[in-house]
């Protein structure tokens, strides 16, 4: 019978899942993934495993490109199919994907306990879809990996306390061992044509951006503002990419890019000045790089970011005072996750 059965489905949790994967398969408790299908192309799925040295999924569910109800419905009928057959000890989730919600809600079903990394983040906006997938997917987990103490203090504020551990970021984790991959490695800054901090790198794929024309415009608009000011290379996400296609956009002096590899937008960034994103990932990813990041949302889930000077909204008209972040680990929140894990199973024997 397999321990753990881990759910991912979109870049993101794939990003998360390499050190956890690793951690898991050294701490001797066994594993199978299932892949959602929720991200599904080369740039947007395979080159995550290939360079994170992520195990090959064991079942691709292959759902994509549907509504939020849709896309979450055949998620649930086909995880149900697969914990049934598997009958894992537990399952485990990440972040707030559509794949995460679907995860937690056929797990709970089964009466399968369920293991949520990044626990406890909110935005409280309850407009965007990935709010609503954190709020549900926490409140039907026993295991709570939070990356930050904002993180254990909003669940407490819900009255969730236990099963509750900070163990730091692992996003931190693959940015330590990612950037030393990148270094010497990756050719990106060659291949654009850039010189190592003279740039800034921009990414746009909420639906909070992307569902509202008027909106996109103006985010645009921000990035063609910055782009006089110094060469802006864009990472453009599919969703994105056709949604300027639709409306015959295209950023003025931007450098658009396909969606990048892991090790490439590890290594752009690190040699960046400055981050423009709607990311979640990203904004933390550039504090680990210790460069600065305009958030392109009116409320983000890393305050922390915000408090410490590394991050502002594009709603702010400068940063706070600058200072160092402890809150997400020291790299070893994958090891944490994985002793916790096994720790647990050990004692339900
Ligand atoms: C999802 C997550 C978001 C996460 C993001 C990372 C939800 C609700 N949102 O949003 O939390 O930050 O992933 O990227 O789950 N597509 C392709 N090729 C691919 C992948 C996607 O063409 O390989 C297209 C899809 O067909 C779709 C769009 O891009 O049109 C992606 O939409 P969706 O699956 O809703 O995810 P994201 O916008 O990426």
């Amino acid at each position: 019978m397999i321990q753990v059965l881990t759910i991912v489905g979109a870049r993101p949790q794939f990003i998360k899942a390499a050190p956890v994967s690793q951690a898991l398969r050294s701490t001797g408790l066994t594993e199978a993934i299932v892949h959602t299908g929720q991200h599904f192309d080369a740039g947007m799925s395979d080159v995550f495993f290939a360079e994170l040295d992520i195990p090959a999924p064991t079942h691709n569910l292959e759902v994509n490109s549907l509504s939020h109800g849709a896309m979450t419905g055949r998620m649930l009928e086909r995880l149900d199919e697969v914990m049934r057959a598997e009958r894992p000890s537990m399952v485990l989730i990440y972040g707030d994907t559509n794949s995460t919600v679907a995860g937690a809600l056929a797990a709970a079903k089964l009466h399968i306990p369920v293991a949520h990394v990044e626990a406890g983040l909110r935005s409280f906006n309850r407009r965007m879809p990935e709010e609503i997938n954190r709020v549900v997917a926490d409140h039907l987990s026993s295991l709570l990996f939070c990356p930050t103490k904002t993180a254990v203090e909003n669940l407490a504020r819900e009255g969730i306390t236990s099963g509750v551990h900070a163990v730091g970021d692992v996003m931190y984790d693959t940015t330590i061992q990612a950037t030393e991959r990148a270094r010497g490695r990756s050719a990106i800054l060659e291949q654009i044509g850039l010189s190592a901090k003279s740039y800034a790198v921009a990414t746009i794929h909420r639906a909070e951006n992307t569902d509202d024309p008027e909106r996109f415009r103006r985010v645009l608009a921000f990035l063609e503002a910055a782009a006089r000011e110094r060469p802006v290379v864009m990472a453009v996400h599919p969703r994105t990419r056709k949604l300027m296609d639709s409306l015959g956009l295209s950023p003025k002096g931007v450098t658009l890019v396909a969606p990048l590899g892991y090790l490439d937008m590890t290594w752009l960034v690190h040699n960046a000045v400055e981050v423009m994103t709607d990311s979640g990932g990203l904004q933390k990813e550039a504090y680990f790089h210790r460069v600065p990041c305009v958030t392109l949302r009116d409320e983000t889930e890393w305050v922390e970011t915000i408090h410490a000077g590394w991050n502002r909204l594009w709603t702010q008209s400068d940063y706070a005072l600058r200072r160092d972040i402890d809150e997400y680990g020291s790299g070893r929140a994958a090891m944490d996750i994985a002793a916790t894990i096994a720790a647990l199973q050990e004692r339900s024997r």
